[in-house]
């Protein structure tokens, strides 16, 4: 069944309070749930949603129903309007549920020994019967038993005591914010004033030998507290505030109220254990669901169709918060490079869906980039439009009208409009189209008068023919051909199809900048006469984003050229030479400035020239550029790769992190002509894991002669064998540095490993998301990287359906290939769809893809 926008109906009970108690047991959970509920329309039959259960018990107001006033389905259970009073009643009902057969970690289920739940977005229906949508909002009272020492739920604690625990949340809350954790777990606590001078109690639950990992995310969590005191004025609102770590995870993490649970991943951290990326990904994770307490818990979304209110709203924060603790310019740069290789690629394929969807079978297939990081992106250009003030003002009328309700994105556009009194409606666009637009510029000069001419363009997506134009914040500045600039960073608002922009009193013809920081999610492309001198940006554009997005289209363009037969580009070459003398920039800036596009990328742009992308050729291509590179600059790569060495012990920050970044890319492009001998040197003397892994990496794609790779395989293997998470970047990177026709020999003697757990989403993910990232690999000519790769999905398929069907998106390109790989591609992508029990959510997918 397609679920559509346009039938939203609102829930004709309200739900004064719920009581819930569980007597936990692996195979036998009772869960018993007594609902007081108040009738808002008169003779409304009550549908409670309710998968998987055993049905026990079923009164209204203790009187046991009888099995003609109600009807039960595989989804759930319908009271007839009969069997109900008028006025408010109580529902009380007991289910059975078996969390130690629940491979799909949805519900509740159990982890190592462990129980707890992932509710959002429709798991609660899989604990108990009950209105699961994110509009029906009501207070939780919790009772635990039967498992522990330790018993968690949302709120505060109203009892604890042996085998037993009540939880109270005062807060009304959709049920997908429920959540329960039992079990054997050891506690990293610490403690948080408010501003209001409030303590707040802050634990890091973990299992025993993981405590001494958790320093790192408490800190995080605090600094999270205090910045969204600081920036948003908003602070926490219960006496107590958990994190659980946990292996078995099908997300990233999820904000439950008062409780949250993270993957383990994005929990624990140490030096030996953790590198750099991980670190920021820790902090930014933590920050993302501690602030959706208030954007996304306070205030939620009426129905999922909604979900970017909460979700692109959440990231734009983590987004600004990173920006703060790190380098703000850097941390934007990754922001987008992330936009452009997912969300640019799930805009032009098969899967493109507007930010707000409005129809969708499977909600947990819409957790996609386009609605969370397109949706900051659309965040981010309100602020331009409105003005920092403006967003401030917004934001606080935001929370101060939609206080404890579930809201639409009509809600959160009103409240920019009524506070800046600003005409949003064809910037709303941004929310119900999907696609990217296209930017194309020509510009012109004349008697001291500048013009900049855009056209903007937008091309069909699935089911959406019509695109009309879009309400598009440009940030532009020019400079002197010196490289100074001649205005301030002025913020253009485009809203025709072709508009003009005129700039007078200009004594030469400028270069211009455009679209500065990124200021608008869209792809830009200049007529040939307007081509701006990228190499003229990379050096002096005073915007460090335009900066660095010249240097990657310098590269791009050169190693696109190159994968069809041409020679490197001395005017790159030049650029990078000078950006290694540029002893000014942040290091962290260099190294991004040097990293070469992804094969992903290039295959791209070749579509978009009209070729068909020869995976093959692309790596070539790439890594014939990298070692020209390493060549023309040894000396200067060298002397980068020795003066960014840190000593001392390890710190995450992002000083030394940025000097390790530069470092490892300047080791990066000396490993294609020293065969791997510096990187072999840096692997043995690493002390700390972003060092290691990166010099691992480096040993498997550059090592030559005798196993220079492997042999550094095998002594990462025997030193973690016993360390999953390092484990999972262990069979990751490997598939990744692998020459291509070695990729698919290594993944399928890697999922003979022990090792290879494969019904653990982050092993599965480790090494199917390794081996589709070797762009050669994967798209082996003769299909079988292919064949193999689908073998798996529809092998984890039945037993947990939302990761085999995110990790189906490795096909989602398909139409860029050639005929042969297309028809390669559609065959694998036929087969799974035509399999007997599918999940809805794989089918789905497949589905959309085959179009
Ligand atoms: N709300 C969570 C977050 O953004 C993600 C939960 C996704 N869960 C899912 N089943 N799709 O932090
Ligand atoms: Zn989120």
């Amino acid at each position: 069944v397609t679920k559509l926008l346009s039938e939203y109906q609102p829930f004709p009970f309200d739900l004064e309070m719920v009581r819930l108690d569980f007597q936990l047991d692996p195979k036998a959970t009772q869960v018993r749930a007594r609902i007081s509920m108040r009738p808002l329309r008169a003779a409304a039959p009550l549908e409670l949603d309710g998968e998987g259960l055993v049905l026990r018990k079923i009164s209204v107001d203790g009187r046991v129903l009888a099995r003609t006033e109600y009807s039960q389905s595989d989804t759930g259970l319908v009271i007839h309007a009969a069997a109900l009073p008028a006025q408010p009643f109580m529902l009380e009902t007991e289910v059975e549920i078996a969390p130690a057969s629940n491979t799909a970690l949805e519900g509740l289920y159990m982890s190592k020994g462990m129980y707890c739940t992932q509710c959002e977005a429709e798991g609660f229906r899989k604990i108990t019967y009950y209105p699961d949508r994110p509009d029906v909002m009501a207070r939780f009272h919790v009772t635990v038993s039967g498992a522990g020492p330790v018993l968690l739920s949302n709120g505060n604690p109203v009892v604890q005591e042996a085998g037993r625990a009540e939880w109270l949340d005062p807060w009304p809350k959709p049920a997908y914010l429920f959540a329960l954790v039992a079990g054997d777990l050891v506690a990293h606590s610490g403690s948080f004033t408010t501003m209001s001078g409030r303590a707040v109690a802050l634990n890091i639950w973990v299992r025993a030998g993981d405590e001494t990992r958790c320093g790192f995310a408490l800190e995080a969590l605090k600094r999270s507290m205090t910045w969204d005191e600081q920036v948003y004025g908003r602070e926490y609102d219960l006496d107590i505030f958990n994190i659980v770590a946990v292996d078995d995870f099908n997300m990233g993490a999820m904000e439950n109220k008062g409780l949250n649970i993270f993957n383990s991943k994005w929990v624990l951290a140490s030096p030996e254990t953790a590198t750099d990326g991980d670190y920021e990904r820790i902090e930014g994770i933590i920050a993302h669901e501690y602030f959706h307490n208030w954007t996304g818990n306070r205030i939620t979304c009426r129905d999922w169709f909604q979900l970017c209110l909460k979700e692109g709203l959440t990231v734009y924060r983590d987004q600004n918060f990173t920006a703060d603790m790190r380098l703000g310019p850097v941390k934007r740069i990754e922001d987008v490079m992330a936009l452009r290789a997912r969300q640019f690629r799930e805009d032009r394929g098969p899967l493109a869906h507007p930010p707000r969807p409005d129809n969708y079978k499977e909600i947990n297939n819409f957790y996609t980039a386009t609605v969370y990081e397109k949706g900051a992106e659309i965040v981010g250009m309100l602020r331009h439009l409105v003005g920092e003030e403006g967003y401030r003002a917004a934001l606080d009328l935001y929370f101060e009208r939609h206080d404890g309700q579930a809201c639409t994105i009509e809600d959160w556009l009103q409240v920019f409009e009524d506070s800046s009194g600003r005409d949003l409606r064809q910037f709303k666009r941004w929310y119900t189209d999907a696609g990217t637009p296209r930017l194309t510029i020509t510009d012109s000069f004349k008697n001291g008068t500048y013009t900049l001419d855009f056209e903007q363009k937008t091309v069909p997506t699935p089911g959406q023919d019509d695109k009309p134009p879009r309400h598009i914040p440009i940030a532009v500045g020019l400079l002197s051909p010196q490289g100074r600039d001649l205005i301030e960073t002025t913020i253009l608002e485009m809203t025709e199809a072709r508009q003009s922009f005129v700039f007078e009193g200009l004594a030469e013809r400028p270069v211009p900048s455009i679209l500065r920081g990124f200021s608008a999610p869209v792809e830009l492309d200049f007529a040939p006469e307007a081509a701006p001198d990228l190499a003229f940006l990379l050096a002096h554009d005073s915007d460090p984003f335009n900066r660095w997005d010249a240097g990657g289209r310098l590269a791009l363009q050169t190693v696109v050229a190159m994968a069809q037969g041409g020679a490197v580009d001395p005017s790159y070459s030049a650029a990078i030479g000078a950006l290694l003398k540029d002893g000014a920039a942040d290091p962290a800036f260099s190294a991004l400035c040097l990293h070469l596009p992804a094969q992903d990328q290039i295959a791209q742009a070749l579509h978009e020239a009209g070729k068909s992308p020869d995976p093959e050729a692309i790596y070539q291509a790439r890594e014939t550029l990298a070692q020209a590179l390493a060549m023309a600059h040894e000396a200067a790569l060298s002397e980068l790769y020795e003066a960014m060495a840190v000593t001392g012990p390890y710190r995450p920050d992002p000083e030394p992190a940025g000097r390790r970044s530069l470092r490892l890319a300047t080791l990066s492009l000396l490993s294609r002509i020293d065969g791997g001998a510096r990187a072999r040197t840096l692997f043995d003397a690493a002390d700390n894991m972003t060092e290691s892994l990166a010099a691992l990496g480096l040993c498997v794609s550059a090592g030559v002669g005798v196993g220079v790779g492997e042999a550094a395989l095998a002594q990462f293997r025997a030193r973690w064998q016993g360390d999953r998470l390092v484990m999972d970047k262990w069979f990751n990177t490997q598939l990744i540095a692998s020459k291509p026709d070695q990729a698919l020999s290594r993944a399928q003697s890697l999922v003979q490993d022990p090792l290879y757990d494969w019904k653990n989403p982050n092993r599965f993910r480790s090494l199917m998301a390794g081996f589709s990232a070797n762009h050669a690999g994967f798209h082996r000519q003769d299909g079988e990287g292919y064949r193999f790769y689908a073998d798996w999905l529809l092998r984890l398929d039945p037993l947990n359906p939302q990761v085999a069907a995110r990790m189906s998106t490795a096909f989602e390109t398909w139409a860029r290939y050639d005929l042969q790989r297309q028809s390669l591609m559609r065959a694998q992508l036929m087969r799974i769809a035509q399999t007997e029990g599918l999940s809805r959510d794989l089918s789905e997918m497949t589905a959309r893809m085959l179009g």
